[in-house]
């Protein structure tokens, strides 16, 4: 298989953790790549050490924006033909202890983690399959989560947001099958970024103090497995407790992938 990452990568989601290193890693690969997100300064950080970096400030759960956003990418870059979609966003609350939470970060969440990147499909999909020949392939790269296939109390709406973003990669890989538009999903374990910074001492607290938590994976470490992915064109990339996620899932539902013609 070749490479699932081609020549003009968009990485949204590019100003801190998995996004960023990703960000670092493909740029050093000498690809032309785009590093999205919203924190302008960290972006404007990027820049000043990778030479030749683009950036864009954009909001993925500004759905209504995402047409206008993309088409101003798509001029400035048309060559572009990978896109990884790293955004995305943890919350931490209980729904029986109401008051924690809000319908509109509940919307944020659902909005920033399934979609925004709904959207960016349907409006990157058709544009990918317009330009796609033998020597043009594209990849939508979506980084979901172990949690997908786990839902854990306390992070209900970002467990069902994972889970609404594997099934999307399964359905439109599907769809896609026999074209060169390639839908990768990757599925980390735990690994040790911002994305849980605002509930780390309560959690670890709740689950019996530091000796009983789990410990996170570094980033280089999650880097150097999916990396390896990528290059090697896999179209599901799990890491540790993600690839036995992807591994029990396709095990249990095989028999039904195959009588609904699903080779997603
Ligand atoms: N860390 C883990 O244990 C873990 C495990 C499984 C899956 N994941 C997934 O990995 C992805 C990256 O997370 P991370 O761990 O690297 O956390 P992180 O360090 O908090 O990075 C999250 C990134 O998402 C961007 N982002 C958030 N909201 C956005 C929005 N509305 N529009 C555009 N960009 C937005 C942030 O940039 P701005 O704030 O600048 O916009 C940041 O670059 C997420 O999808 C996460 O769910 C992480």
């Amino acid at each position: 298989m070749p490479s699932a990452i081609n020549k003009v990568v968009l990485i949204i989601g590019a100003t801190s953790g998995i996004g960023e290193g990703l960000t670092r890693r493909i740029h050093a690969q000498g690809k032309k790549v785009i590093a999205a997100g919203r924190r302008e300064d960290r972006l404007r950080l990027l820049e000043k050490e990778l030479p030749g970096l683009c950036t864009v400030c954009l909001d993925i759960s500004d759905i209504g924006n995402l047409p206008t956003v993309l088409s101003t990418i798509l001029q400035d870059h048309p060559d572009l033909d990978t896109v990884i979609v790293s955004a995305g966003i943890q919350s931490y609350f209980s729904i029986k202890e109401g008051h924690l939470s809000s319908p509109s970060k509940i919307q944020s969440e659902f909005d920033i983690n399934l979609t925004g990147p709904t959207v960016l499909s349907h409006l990157l999909i058709p544009h990918f399959l317009q330009r796609e020949d033998d020597n043009n392939p594209s990849t939508i790269c979506f980084i979901g989560s172990g949690l997908a296939f786990v839902p854990l109390p306390l992070m209900p709406i970002y467990c069902a947001s994972k889970a609404g973003l594997h099934s999307l990669c399964v359905s439109l890989r599907a769809e896609l099958d026999g074209t060169h538009v390639n839908i990768v999903e990757i599925c980390p374990p735990y690994v040790e970024t911002e994305l849980d910074k605002s509930f780390r001492d309560e959690m670890i607290a709740r689950l019996g103090g530091p000796e009983k938590a789990p410990k996170p994976m570094s980033v280089s470490q999650f880097l150097d497995n999916a990396m390896e992915g990528l290059l090697v064109g896999r179209s599901e990339i799990g890491v540790g407790f993600g690839q036995a996620a992807f591994d029990t899932w396709r095990k249990a539902f095989s028999p039904f992938l195959e009588r609904f013609h699903v080779n997603g």
